[in-house]
């Protein structure tokens, strides 16, 4: 990764929010894990964690489906409140959809929720089928899906390489319960909305802004 790459910006975010908890979906070799902040409660998903090193951290061995499905969130993070996350999980339309479902469930008003590769670099690379090395899925449908269905919830994308990284903010039990009812009819459609939709529009569409803190630093609550 390049110095400016988002797990740079992940970390500096760590920095800045001095989060009480971090819930990490998708883990992986735990590169992103290991940002976290000595003392932050931290919680990883993961149905096949590949560790490298030792991280402080409760990792668990699941799909993030099964997670929130068997864990009820207060218990896992001791009563505290849910401050950031990252999802990185299974990079489908309808998968983050129903992280940020669950998610949204669990936010307080000051949880910042982050979303990678929502702003992707090409068509080849954002395909629904895993074919490439660098594969960001169709993660980015899910900005459109927000600003549709959940107008006041706040989404931004920053680029950051390779392909973005997502800030949202103010998801809440409302905004949770306005994607489940729709969340059959939000899958049929986002699933078959074709790349092209961002064709000259795409920085517009995807709420793009430039890996410039000054322009970050706004966008999150104040320090935990
Ligand atoms: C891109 S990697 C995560 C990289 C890591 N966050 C980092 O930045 O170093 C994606 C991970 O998501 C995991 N994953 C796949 N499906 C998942 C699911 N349904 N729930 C949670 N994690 C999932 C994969 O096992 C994989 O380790």
């Amino acid at each position: 990764m390049t110095e400016a790459s988002y797990l740079v910006l992940l970390g500096q975010i760590h920095e800045r929010l001095l989060p009480r908890t971090y819930v990490e979906i998708g883990v992986h070799e735990g590169d992103s894990l290991r940002l976290a902040r000595p003392g932050t409660r931290t919680v990883g998903v993961d149905p096949a964690p590949n560790l490298r090193e030792a991280v402080d951290a409760a990792v668990y061995p699941m799909t993030s489906d099964d997670f929130f499905a068997r864990h009820d969130m207060a218990e896992v993070l001791a009563g505290l409140p849910l401050d950031l996350v990252f999802i990185d999980g299974m990079h489908l339309f309808e998968f983050v959809l129903r992280d940020l479902i669950n998610v949204g469930r669990n936010a307080v008003p000051a949880t910042t929720v982050l979303l990678h590769d929502c702003y992707p670099i090409s068509a080849e690379t954002a395909t629904r089928e895993h074919n490439t090395y660098l594969w960001t899925g169709d993660v980015w449908k899910i900005v459109l899906c927000l600003k549709e269905v959940c107008p006041e919830v706040d989404v931004h994308v920053v680029d950051a390489p390779p392909a973005g990284l997502g800030i949202v903010r103010r998801l809440n039990a409302d905004t949770s319960d306005r994607l489940q009812e729709r969340y059959d009819e939000l899958v049929d459609r986002f699933v078959n909305l074709e790349y092209s939709v961002l064709d000259g529009h795409k920085a517009e569409l995807l709420n793009r802004i430039d890996y410039d803190w000054s322009l970050i630093e706004p966008l999150l609550p104040p320090s935990f």
